[in-house]
């Protein structure tokens, strides 16, 4: 961890474009350490996109703005070097990696993370306790990486490398998605274990029920590329009766417009173009 009084993680004015379309367009977002933040906002409004460009995906663009890890600016670095930082992203769909056996994708993993190999004895005890953690089938190492894997079981996969991982801030989106009530309550529990004073979470998600289990210290909302409110976790409850319309409509957001495609497709909402 850095000396200086840094936040843990700082985005500032980021704009993003993919194949030239701005889907970013000024995104400011501060956590700290022993934060989580929830970030939510209808289909399309740049959840996934803030998500890939924090790792640094090739094909988002980052036109303007920084973002920064422990007082870094990390735009320029590559996504493993980023990674061996201490970032970690649980994407919203995980793929395949056909041949490559899970237990050693995590070693491998874990080495390029520490910077040294991790003794096997080591390994294996984490190993262990983080499956029991999940309530995980040991056979899950032995398979190729998310191949064949339900999409319950992809997404408990990405809490088990977060875990095995120990980064100092993840985030995740839509790790809630497609979960069933138990497996849901597990992978909360899981997160909720690995929450400490020194780590750093942004949880993407559209829905409560996983911020009842991992209650949030700040939500945002994003929309048509910007964060359009910025709340306590009572604004989850308040989206979920309200949808998206009384947030979208305000503050100089040109939300009636250009993302009233997005919000249609959002939760709860319902409005049409003006
Ligand atoms: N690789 C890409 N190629 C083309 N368009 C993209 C790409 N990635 C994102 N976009 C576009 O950017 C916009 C924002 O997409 P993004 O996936 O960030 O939304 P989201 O908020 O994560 O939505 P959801 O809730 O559905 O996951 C969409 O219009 C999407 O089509
Ligand atoms: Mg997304």
């Amino acid at each position: 961890m850095a000396s200086n009084d840094a936040p843990l993680f700082k985005v500032e004015d980021l704009h993003v474009s993919v194949e030239d379309t701005e889907i970013l367009k000024g995104v400011d977002l501060v956590v700290n350490h022993g934060e989580v933040h929830a970030l939510m906002g209808p289909n399309g409004s740049g959840k996934s996109t803030l998500a890939n460009s924090i790792m640094g995906h090739p094909r988002y663009k980052v036109t303007k703005g920084k973002v920064l890890f422990n007082g870094t600016n990390i735009l320029s670095l590559t996504p493993d070097k980023r990674a061996q930082l201490g970032l970690f992203l649980a994407f919203q769909y995980p793929v395949g990696i056909p041949g490559v056996v899970m237990g050693n994708f995590m070693r491998a993993a874990m080495k390029a993370r520490r910077g040294e190999d991790v003794p096997v004895r080591e390994f294996r005890k984490l190993l262990d306790e983080t499956l029991d953690l999940l309530k995980m089938d040991p056979s899950f190492v032995r398979r190729y990486v998310n191949e064949g894997f339900s999409g319950g079981e992809k997404k408990r996969a990405e809490v088990l490398q977060m875990a095995m991982l120990k980064p100092e801030m993840a985030v995740l989106d839509e790790t809630d998605s497609g979960l069933d009530i138990d497996a849901l309550k597990i992978v909360a529990e899981g997160i909720n274990a690995l929450r400490g004073p020194d780590l750093g979470v942004l949880v993407i998600t559209h829905y409560q029920r996983i911020l009842d289990h991992i209650t949030p210290d700040k939500v945002h909302i994003l929309f048509d590329g910007r964060i359009v409110k910025t709340g306590g976790p009572e604004l989850v409850h308040e989206l979920e009766e309200r949808g998206y319309d009384w947030i979208t409509n305000v503050e100089g957001t040109d939300a009636s417009d250009a993302g009233a495609e997005a919000v249609g497709a959002g939760v709860g909402a319902g409005k049409e173009k003006a």
